[in-house]
């Protein structure tokens, strides 16, 4: 279909009905941990710094998105983004647009301690930190640095400063982890943190990734139910992608306990997807498994107007594809791995 065959909707919409509003802007692929199922131990060659947006490119572009293009949410990634030195003020300049989105932030948790504090004056609403083992040695298999009690830290800051609820992801990994799920809700509940578990995803730069190996949603499900009186959640799910559970008998920091699954691989749920992303080098990635990116730096940076930009923006939405094809014998992991494009 052509381009031209879009109704005229200043929202980013694609052709299967959906909306973004729903935008992850990734400020940096760098990272100071090495996770297994994202990069290799020796790291990756680093985007070069003058491709990287700068501090007021990427804030020119989440005002086009919030004015201009309907988003609602804005979360920021990395690989790591507490690494970006700007953080703060970008977090703030986004908090100030006007309708104010929803601000938050997905990080491996390190320097969070220390961080947290002033992002939450600057109007970051809340956060996701990665954890996926509660075991010194097994982080340090997985992500090869001993950088466990930095995460620990950056949790407790985070609820301490506010950011709530605190949100914990957790990738289960055959063989590392995969018998961790029960204590990981166990130490959830006891913090008063809310646990989703996301299934392994093609994402790594290694392009390991075997589906036969993944810990899947069913397998998760059912470690939890050994121990854990699960009901299904009441509330709707939307867009949201993990499929949440309550624990029976547990009270959380908002009304009751929850835990939730997302299942990228076993359950899609791409025709509810409302996302859209930016990487950190000014590309727009209408889904995280797409292959096409489209280039908004060149244009930023050779002058175009606001108007010109959203325009762009929404030619590149509109060729959203239907679902991520992961279970297509033609399907090819993405050339960016996930530390480049942002979760
Ligand atoms: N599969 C599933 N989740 C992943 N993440 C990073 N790589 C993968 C992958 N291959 C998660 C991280 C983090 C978020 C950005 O995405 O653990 O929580
Ligand atoms: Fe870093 Fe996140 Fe990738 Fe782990 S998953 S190496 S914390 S970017």
């Amino acid at each position: 279909m052509e381009p031209s065959a879009r109704p005229d909707d200043g929202r980013l919409i694609d052709r299967y009905g959906r909306v973004a509003t729903d935008l992850r802007v990734s400020l940096t692929d760098r990272c100071n941990l090495r996770c297994s199922y994202c990069m290799p131990p020796e790291g990756l060659p680093w985007l070069p710094s003058p491709d990287v947006l700068t501090d007021d490119e990427v804030i020119r572009l989440i005002r086009v998105a919030v004015r201009l293009l309907g988003v609602r949410e804005v979360r920021f990634t990395g690989g790591e983004p507490l690494l970006r030195p700007g953080l703060t003020r970008i977090v703030a300049e986004a908090a100030a647009l006007r309708p104010r989105p929803v601000l938050s932030l997905t990080t491996n948790g390190i320097g969070l301690d220390r961080l947290a504090p002033g992002l939450r004056e600057a109007g970051l609403d809340r956060v996701n930190v990665s954890l996926d083992t509660l075991d010194g040695e097994r982080f340090a298999r997985l992500a090869h640095r001993r950088r466990l009690p930095d995460v620990l830290a950056g949790l407790a800051g985070a609820a301490a400063a506010g950011l709530t609820p605190v949100k914990i992801n957790a990738v289960l990994l055959r063989g590392v982890n995969d018998d961790e799920a029960p204590a990981l809700l166990r130490f959830a509940l006891d913090h008063g943190y809310e646990l989703r578990f996301i299934e392994q995803m093609p994402l790594d730069a290694q392009q390991s990734w075997d589906r036969a190996q993944m810990v899947t949603a069913a397998e998760i499900l059912a470690a939890l139910q050994a121990e854990f009186d699960l009901q299904p959640d009441p509330v709707e799910r939307g867009a949201a992608p993990a499929e949440t559970w309550l624990v029976g008998g547990v009270t959380g920091v908002q009304g009751p306990a929850r835990v939730g699954v997302i299942g990228t691989i076993t359950r899609p749920f791409c025709g509810d997807c409302d996302r859209a992303r930016l990487t950190a080098d000014g590309q727009v990635r209408d889904c995280l498994f797409a292959r096409h990116e489209s280039d908004l730096r060149g244009a930023l940076r050779s002058g175009a107007d606001d108007d010109e930009l959203a325009r762009r923006w929404r030619v590149a939405m509109w060729g959203k594809r239907a679902g991520h094809g992961i279970d297509d014998p033609s399907f090819l992991q993405p050339t960016r791995p996930m530390s480049a494009i942002g979760g």
